[in-house]
């Protein structure tokens, strides 16, 4: 056995819920509020599990704590819009982390099938649910992209090691 493949093996730690968290703290991401308009009633999340799944047919993903107090929302949702926040946007990837977001301080627009599309961002999805996927403590959204929006001018917000960038 060479040096460094011994130092490996003896450094390799056991999985612990602590060792796991900090661990995927690791993976750099951006960050995402995934927002629906429920009765005219408008919910929003913020998500950093958001990835791109499929080029054609356009799919993306996301996933949910079942836990999430607005899991029954988005479960019954249809429709849905992830909009990718900007480097300014910092205080609404807080705002949409509370459990009661408000939406009073976020400028946003209300496309025609109800989705709200905050302004601002790198980009917007416009999104259709197509399916939902049990696994572990989390729902896994499924979905399809109807339209998008880009912003070229701005920046991304950045998730690493649990601080913004
Ligand atoms: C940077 C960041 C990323 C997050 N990503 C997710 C995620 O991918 N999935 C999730 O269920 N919650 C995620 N959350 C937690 C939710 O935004 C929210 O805080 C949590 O769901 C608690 O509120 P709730 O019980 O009303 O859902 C994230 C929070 C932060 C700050």
């Amino acid at each position: 056995m060479d040096r460094l493949n011994f130092f490996t093996k003896r450094s390799m730690k056991k999985i612990n819920k602590k060792n796991f968290k900090k661990t995927l703290s690791k993976f750099t991401t951006g960050i995402t509020v995934v927002a629906t308009n429920n009765s005219s009633v408008l919910y929003g999340k913020t998500i950093n599990s958001f990835s791109s799944l499929s080029l054609s047919p356009p799919l993306v993903l996301f996933s949910l704590d079942k836990k999430s107090s607005k899991l029954k929302i988005f479960k019954n949702s249809k429709k849905i819009s992830i909009n990718i926040l900007s480097r300014n946007q910092k205080i609404i990837s807080n705002n949409f982390a509370k459990k009661t977001p408000d939406w009073n301080d976020v400028e946003y627009e209300i496309l025609n099938n109800g989705n709200p599309i905050i302004k601002n961002c790198v980009a917007n999805l416009d999104c259709e649910i197509i399916d939902k996927i049990k696994k572990g403590d989390h729902i896994i959204f499924i979905c399809k992209v109807l339209q998008v929006l880009n912003n070229y001018k701005l920046k991304p917000l950045i998730y690493y090691n649990s601080s913004y960038f």
